[in-house]
């Protein structure tokens, strides 16, 4: 078992990497709680134990469950049942869950403890870690949520092998993010040491940045075009396979602005072919379309901002030639 941290003074917390790590739950849970609401959707074949009195509350499947509408039906139930600050909400599941149970966590009675069992490769090396919650509005993905840190994480990489092939390429795309964030070799890494070095770097850039004021926008690596892709919403994309494609268009682009070469672009295009993930555009795209959602971005304050490589590895940049943005489109088309 593979025990890391995410480090934040006093609201620093474990992650607990590794086959059975669900087992630990009891270990991990807040000294006193008396109470736990698992909260997991019917689909996911984990069961967890959290050895004091729980009862299971399900939401829906999928990102249109991921809505004000279950946060509220989360937080009736659990004032139905009688949930109180001293209990405690255990999110199991991707990041579905662990989003919309963090942010009802968040909120009810103005914030009660959560921990996460990450049950997804995109949960275990993403969501899961740096306490983002949120949920979707009909406007966009994400739109409404809070920073709320879990008081643990558990990543058990024995439930991996219970993902649909697709699922688990999902998180591979989050995975070859890191890629360009300083962690080397993942590839070659067995499955525990890929996911705890994800998580150290996220542990590492969120203990320097929780609230996202700087070097946590590096996190969103691919993210701007991916975000797009998945608000246009007309195609067959999952969160990852948009992010492979927004990695290979962010290096597209940052070749456009001089800020790396063609044999970097290629490296991007090595890393997301190695793990099967799309890097290019789903047919029918309108760029224009796409364009103007990058103005909507949540880092898009007082212009379209790009996280882009360069000579001094990754970081934010405003980028305000839209011909450009155009042109880094067409080479991915
Ligand atoms: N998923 C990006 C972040 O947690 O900041």
């Amino acid at each position: 078992m593979i025990e890391l941290e995410v480090p934040l003074g006093e609201r620093s917390y474990p992650v607990v990497v590794g086959a059975g790590a669900r087992h630990r739950l009891g270990d991990v849970l807040p000294d006193g709680v008396q109470r736990v609401a698992v909260v997991t959707q019917a689909s996911i074949p984990v069961a967890v134990d959290p050895g004091v009195d729980h009862r299971v509350f399900t939401i829906p499947e999928g990102e249109v469950g991921k809505n004000i509408a279950t946060v509220e039906r989360l937080c009736r139930d659990w004032a139905a049942w009688g949930l109180t600050r001293g209990d405690c909400v255990v999110a199991v599941g991707g990041g579905v869950v662990t989003d919309t149970a963090g942010f009802a966590a968040a909120v009810y009675h103005r914030g009660v403890p959560v921990l996460h069992v990450a049950t997804t490769l995109l949960g275990q090396v993403d969501a899961a870690i740096g306490g983002k919650t949120g949920v979707n509005l009909p406007e966009g993905k994400n739109l409404v949520g809070s920073f709320w840190q879990p008081s643990a994480v558990l990543c058990d990489t024995e439930v991996l092998a219970t993902l649909p092939a697709r699922e688990y390429r999902n998180g591979q795309g989050e995975m070859a993010k890191y890629a360009f964030l300083g962690v080397d070799d993942l590839q070659d890494l067995p499955i525990d040491e890929a996911v705890a070095a994800c998580v150290r770097c996220k542990a590492d850039v969120v203990g320097s940045d929780e609230r996202e004021g700087g070097r946590r926008a590096v996190l969103n690596y691919g993210h701007t075009l991916g975000h797009a892709l998945e608000t246009a919403g007309r195609y067959d994309l999952r969160h990852g396979e948009a992010v492979a494609i927004g990695l290979v268009y962010a290096a597209e682009l940052a070749l456009r602005l001089g800020r790396i070469d063609e044999t970097r672009v290629a490296e991007h295009r090595a890393v997301v072919s190695a793990y099967d993930l799309p890097m290019n555009l789903p047919p029918g795209v309108d760029a224009d379309r796409i364009i103007e959602l990058f103005g909507r971005d949540k880092k898009a304050v007082g212009g379209i901002t790009f996280v882009l490589d360069g000579p001094s590895g990754v970081e934010a940049v405003k980028v305000s030639d839209r011909q450009l943005l155009g042109q880094a489109l067409e080479a991915i088309a």
